[in-house]
């Protein structure tokens, strides 16, 4: 069984999609977090960002441990510095990268074979990572609200950012993320439409555990 959760940054994937696998047992997979991690490490190595085929190079030779609720890449652990600002500047240049969406696709693919049951969650998943995903979840919310849970977010991981800061780079990741040419942040077709705007998470959790249950 693999429930796909997709839709723009803040809308909860994250928080429902890890509560939603653990309630149904099922291993949980954050694809945001395979382009955070791979554009950490071309930052880290001070890479041009304009450089699409050295990105892809560097994402084929990377390995990415996603095991335990941590993230490693090639052994450095990496679970906080993936959240910081400057990597969240980054990582919708990295990610347009054709090479690189090629070689994470194909990891998150496998990764299915590895968990068996999977919840995973992204931008493309429902639309081309696993388009015969059995469950499709679109989840969305206010550009507000979105900005405000982003906020708290790093916030609660002592993040101390201000809110301007946060908008003006969900709106910039927005609109990169949906015009970009390849795997663009959309919708598919045969996806349940989840507004989270004015829902708790325990009532989107519900709504989709009663999806699987039919
Ligand atoms: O889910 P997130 O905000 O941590 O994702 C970070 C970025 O990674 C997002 O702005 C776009 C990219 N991404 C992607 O292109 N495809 C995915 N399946 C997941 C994330």
């Amino acid at each position: 069984m693999i429930i796909a959760i997709d839709g723009p940054a803040g809308a909860g994937k994250s928080t429902i999609a890890r509560k939603l696998a653990e309630k149904l047992g099922y291993g949980y997979v954050d694809t945001g977090a395979m382009y955070r991690a791979v554009t950490w490490s071309a930052l880290d190595a001070g890479m041009d960002l304009t450089n699409e085929a050295a990105l892809g190079r560097l994402a084929e030779q990377s390995q990415i441990d996603l095991s335990d609720s941590k993230i490693l890449i090639d052994g450095r652990n990496v679970t906080h510095e993936i959240r910081l600002p400057d990597v969240g500047d980054a990582v919708s240049i990295v990610s347009s990268a054709k090479g690189v969406r090629a070689c994470l696709v194909a990891k998150q693919r496998s990764l299915a074979d590895a968990f068996g049951d999977l919840v995973i969650e992204g931008r493309d998943i429902g639309t081309v990572v696993f388009p015969d995903a059995d469950i499709k979840i679109f989840l969305t919310a206010s550009h507000e609200a979105r900005s405000e849970r982003r906020l708290n977010e790093l916030r609660s991981k002592g993040v101390e950012v201000e809110a301007a800061v946060i908008e003006k780079e969900l709106t910039a990741r927005d609109s990169i993320d949906s015009k970009r040419a390849v795997s663009p942040l959309a919708k598919a077709k045969d996806a349940h439409l989840v507004d989270t705007t004015n829902k708790s998470i325990e009532e989107v959790v519900e709504s989709i555990m009663a999806l699987v249950a039919v």
